[in-house]
């Protein structure tokens, strides 16, 4: 049994890391186990920014998007001296164990963390692009898909009282989920993903017959590893010559209060990670899995890649 155990968020925030944190602290402490929260990601454990906490440091915190406890990527940390110095803070305060929130860059540094030092970790995929291997589900995805969603509405009545294209491009640097469930649930007529190649000029020709056959107006979601909507937009414009207009949602999708469902799976997940890494595991990452908790081997999670379900994709054709 660990008796004192470290919490953080790292990579980019993504809304319930606070809850996923306040579930790790309150559950840890619920056994007894001196909690330490890490501010500011990997910089906060080189620079020292770790303070111990109380119940009471997680409160009022479970409907705020973002992460109270601050996030970063952290260069310095990529270096074996950068980790061995975030290693010598942690084990100075007698901490035994660590439970990262985050991406897969930031799941990767944890792995290789562990790895080198051998300090017990385990990982929370905390990211609104939903591609952590080996899982369903990361925290946060569902309130960035629900924000889009939002967005996509608002776009509709305007794109219909118009009849324009609008093109709108999300996040998905490299992952294009966001686009693909935001664009089905929205209606989207094109979904663009980095997954699967497209050709732009088939799909003109394909707006142009949309409109001959009576479509009043389009809406297409890019996702930002796909193209830039900036581009794309004045394409379908020329070739099409049917006015498009484009719309960039940026970092408003990563912010906001979280949805009931990232606020109980955090939880869900947060109470796992406390009571794996207080029982001495280590290694591991917690996803969900056809609605179950799961324990993943933390090094498969970082070096395979999460493929988009081709269900979503032959699904997203035959609705448009
Ligand atoms: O990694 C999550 C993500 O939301 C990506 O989809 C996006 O490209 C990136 O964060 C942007 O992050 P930032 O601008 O904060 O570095």
């Amino acid at each position: 049994m660990l008796k004192s155990i470290a919490v953080m968020t790292s990579g980019g925030d993504s809304p319930g890391m606070n809850a996923a944190v306040r579930a790790v602290t309150r559950t840890a402490l619920h056994q007894g186990v001196k909690v330490w929260g890490i501010r500011g990601g990997y910089h906060g454990m080189l620079d020292e920014d770790i303070f111990e906490m109380q119940s009471k440091d997680v409160s009022d915190i479970i409907q705020r998007g973002g992460t109270f406890l601050g996030t970063a990527r952290c260069k310095r940390f990529q270096t074996p001296e950068g980790r061995m110095l975030g290693y010598k803070n942690l084990v100075d305060r007698g901490i035994q164990g660590l439970v990262v929130v985050g991406g897969d860059g930031s799941l990767r540094g944890a792995s290789t963390l562990s790895q080198e030092t051998g300090l017990p970790i385990v990982g929370l995929p905390g990211t609104i692009d939903n591609d952590v291997w080996g899982m369903e589900y990361t925290i946060g995805c569902d309130t960035a898909a629900n924000t889009i969603l939002d967005a996509m509405n608002k776009l509709r009545d305007t794109a219909s009282a118009h009849r324009r294209v609008i093109v709108l491009e999300v996040m998905g640097r490299s992952s294009g989920w966001l686009a693909m469930v935001a664009g089905i649930s929205g209606g989207a007529e094109y979904i663009l993903v980095p997954e699967e190649p497209f050709d732009l000029e088939q799909i003109c020709e394909n707006m142009k017959a949309d409109y001959e056959r009576g479509k009043r107006y389009i809406l297409m979601v890019v996702a930002e590893g796909a193209g830039k909507a900036s581009e794309i937009g004045p394409i379908i414009a020329e070739k099409t010559g049917i006015d498009t207009r484009v719309s960039k949602l940026g970092h408003i999708q990563r912010g906001g209060s979280p949805s009931v469902i990232d606020r109980v799976n955090a939880s869900r997940l947060g109470e796992h990670a406390a009571l794996a890494i207080i029982s001495g595991l280590s290694d591991i990452v917690f996803g969900f899995n056809r609605g179950h908790v799961v324990s993943i081997n933390l090094h498969d999670a970082v070096t395979n890649k999460k493929q988009l379900d081709p269900s979503l994709m032959r699904l997203a054709k035959v609705l448009a």
